[in-house]
């Protein structure tokens, strides 16, 4: 894992944007992994503001989603896809027949529409670089504690904590869904990048345990010290819990300078 410090979630942001930029810019078919919640909100506003800047194009970007709400209908304002539309795909030039969220309408089979994701996932020649965000609980994606480290797409029942973390985002009398579809721990494994993004004093204790914890199935994100490319971007409250930071801060400007003697190695 490297982990990386920034004084601020702004900064979080652009670090993350700049992922994304260097993908896109370096490979003519991306395959971009996305999140929703609130953490990576700014990470699309610095991308519609660089896109808007002329120095970021989409046309040739395909996107795949980690979750999606159960059932529900993607015009109602609560589903992934009005976030994502509100949030990036409406401001930018992306083909929205390219972009793909792990859906199960009413009357579809959950198990085979999650073999359908994994197959276009496939398709699409993997996902380049997924993008991260981590539950107060250790989940990633809806991938909750007991989620089987080799899962792939398919349903899940939310725990209670994760349907009281996100119950601010629901209006009085607004319907909260409490199962959603969600990339398995082993489709976000195979992903060639993994950028996490965790901001804010309620991740700390997560954030902790994914890196210095046992690898375990009860703190999801812990799967990830066994990704080859995992970059975990951090702000300062996120990573207060950490003991290794001056150690962090100093690989990192090690690696800034073999960036800057052999160029990035990044190797999409
Ligand atoms: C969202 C997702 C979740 C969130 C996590 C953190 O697509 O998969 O794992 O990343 O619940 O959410 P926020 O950013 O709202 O704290």
């Amino acid at each position: 894992m490297q982990i990386i410090i920034y004084d601020n979630a702004q900064q979080v942001a652009q670090s993350a944007a700049q992922w994304v930029k260097e993908l896109i810019n370096k490979k003519p078919d991306p395959v971009l992994g996305l999140a929703t919640g609130s953490t990576p909100i700014s990470l699309y506003k610095e991308l519609v503001a660089q896109y808007t800047a002329g120095q970021l194009s989409f046309k040739n970007v395909s996107t795949f989603n980690l979750d999606e709400y159960h059932q529900i209908d993607p015009a109602n304002p609560q589903s992934y896809r009005s976030f994502m539309h509100q949030n990036l795909f409406k401001h930018v030039d992306i083909d929205t027949n390219n972009t793909s969220l792990p859906t199960c309408a009413v009357g579809e089979n959950p198990r085979t529409q999650g073999l359908a994701y994994e197959q276009k996932i496939k398709q699409a020649g993997g996902i380049d670089l997924q993008i991260l965000g981590i539950g107060g609980n250790g989940h990633i994606g809806f991938n909750e504690p007991t989620s089987s480290l080799s899962s792939r797409t398919r349903i899940k029942t939310l725990t209670q904590q994760t349907i009281s973390d996100n119950s601010r985002l629901f209006k009085q009398g607004e319907v909260q869904p409490t199962m959603a579809m969600t990339m398995g721990i082993a489709t976000i494994m195979d992903a060639r990048y993994v950028v996490l993004m965790a901001t804010g004093a309620s991740k700390a204790q997560a954030v902790k345990e994914m890196i210095t914890g046992g690898v375990s199935a009860m703190c999801p994100a812990s799967a990830l010290q066994m990704h080859e490319n995992a970059i975990v971007l951090l702000d300062q409250a996120a990573a207060s819990e950490l003991g290794e930071k001056n150690y962090y801060q100093w690989a990192n400007n090690e690696n800034r300078k073999l960036i800057e003697d052999y160029g990035y190695f990044h190797n999409y």
